[in-house]
């Protein structure tokens, strides 16, 4: 076998064939597998994706076992330190980070299409008063090829352009006018001398009877958490986005699809668990019992927050954001962050405990994002909107890779077929 194949022998009928190891910059390297149904005829059976890669992509890199998590080749925790989130969607889209006259002109830019056209209140009143945000933003946004004709032609790059700044800079009014509608209360609109999150905290929280400034901490934390989600390569909803815009739909549909894969609680909905299990362990004032369910094989119940598919480390997102979230006790006070004493006792003991350590089970992401949002007195019905919003420019940047790939083709997995062989078809009154 030779350094860069690796042979495979069918057993059957003894034939042999090399495939080919394709090697990354870095991560597991990828045995080629395209050539096996041709030349062997088999599929390869893997749900979940579990070992399979499917694209090419320069995007994001993760280490699981060793806690890494890098955009566009700058580790998180550089990121988070040193940038902010419009700054972070230009170097996931473009490549590379900004130059000071690029990012003022892509803010500029991204301030310009902040607005959403007028028509689309109609849709938004159109909604049940108690709607789930998220159902109104696959709506809306699914609603904005209608409206945003003129930039889907998704084989004309300046179109993809166009479509990836009209979704970046709307998406915070979808999400915003979301809450206010199910508040009752009128519409905000964006204002162009505020930054992207300040923007976003103003129409969440404005309203015509008062002036409304931002805490400045909470727009630091909000920014660090649109910041953390902004793209984790091929998750569900990534690849969900990726598979729609393969048969050419155009990108507002494509992420239209890719926010309703993030709604499901096994992907977005985390943080709203993990706030009701908190709750639960603080109002019965006991952590031990919540320990020993989660350890109990019998018991289905699991430590919420706890444990990474792919993180088997400390989730690196989770180390930033559980320093913003005591940066913002101090300021506020544990009166209004009443779970995060409740979080940090239960860290500690779960951290400590040979159930966790053997299994490699840290606190993830969404251990502590939801006790910010509720600090900042975000409802946890707008927590998988907030995700959703940091994550379109994640979604955007792959559709617009998938769509520049030469190798890109339309997403059509094989199966294994376990139905019925061929039979006769039996006339219904002799059945
Ligand atoms: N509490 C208690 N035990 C756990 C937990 C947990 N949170 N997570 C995993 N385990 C145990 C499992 O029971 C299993 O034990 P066993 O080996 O004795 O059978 C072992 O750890 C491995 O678990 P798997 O389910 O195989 O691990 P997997 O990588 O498939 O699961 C997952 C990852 C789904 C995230 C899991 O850890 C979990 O359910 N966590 C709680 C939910 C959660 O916080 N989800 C958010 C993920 S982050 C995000 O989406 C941004």
């Amino acid at each position: 076998m030779s350094k860069d194949t690796i042979t495979l022998t069918d057993n059957t009928t003894g034939k042999q064939i090399e495939l080919p190891i394709l090697r990354g910059t870095k991560g597991a390297p990828t045995v080629d597998v395209r050539s096996l149904y041709k030349e062997l005829g088999y599929f390869t059976y893997d749900p979940g994706f579990m070992s399979t890669a499917s694209c090419r992509s320069a995007i994001t890199f993760i280490d699981g076992a060793k806690g890494i998590l890098m955009y566009r080749g700058y580790p998180i925790e550089v990121l988070a330190e040193h940038s902010n989130y419009l700054e972070v969607c230009f170097l996931l889209l473009n490549g590379e980070l900004p130059t000071r006259e690029e990012l003022n002109e892509f803010t500029s830019i991204i301030q310009d299409h902040t607005m959403l056209h007028e028509a689309l209140q109609n849709f938004y009143n159109g909604f049940r008063h108690d709607a789930h945000p998220m159902a109104i933003m696959v709506g809306i946004v699914g609603a904005l090829s209608a409206f945003y004709q003129d930039s889907t032609d998704v084989h004309d790059a300046r179109h993809r352009e166009i479509s990836a700044f009209r979704m970046i800079a709307k998406m915070p009014t979808i999400a915003a006018w979301s809450y206010k509608y199910s508040m009752g209360q009128p519409f905000v609109y964006p204002k162009a001398n505020l930054s992207y999150t300040e923007n976003f905290l103003h129409m969440m929280f404005a309203v015509p009877t008062e002036e409304y400034t931002p805490n400045p901490l909470f727009v630091k934390a909000l920014d660090l958490i649109l910041t953390l989600h902004a793209d984790h390569e091929q998750n569900a909803s990534t690849s969900t986005v990726r598979l729609t815009g393969s048969s050419e739909a155009n990108p507002f549909a494509a992420v239209a699809a890719g926010i309703a894969s993030l709604w499901g609680p096994a992907h977005g909905g985390a943080n709203e668990a993990v706030i009701r299990m908190l709750e639960e362990i603080t109002a019965t004032g006991d952590i031990q019992p919540f320990i020993d369910r989660a350890k109990d094989r019998d018991d289905s119940f699991r430590l919420m927050g706890f444990g990474h598919r792919v993180y088997k480390n400390y989730d690196p997102r989770a180390k930033l954001i559980r320093e913003i979230c005591h940066q913002l006790v101090n300021e506020l006070g544990t009166e209004k962050m009443p779970l995060l004493s409740t979080a940090m006792e239960l860290e500690k003991v779960a951290t400590e405990d040979e159930y966790f350590i053997q299994r490699k089970l840290y606190p993830n992401v969404d251990f502590y994002s939801g006790i910010i949002l509720s600090a900042m007195g975000i409802p946890m019905n707008m927590f998988t909107v907030i995700f959703a919003l940091a994550r379109t420019v994640g979604w955007i940047s792959h559709w617009n890779e998938m769509m520049q790939d030469p190798e890109s083709r339309i997403g059509r997995p094989r199966q294994l077929y376990v139905g019925k062989d061929t039979r006769d078809y039996i006339p219904i009154d002799q059945r």
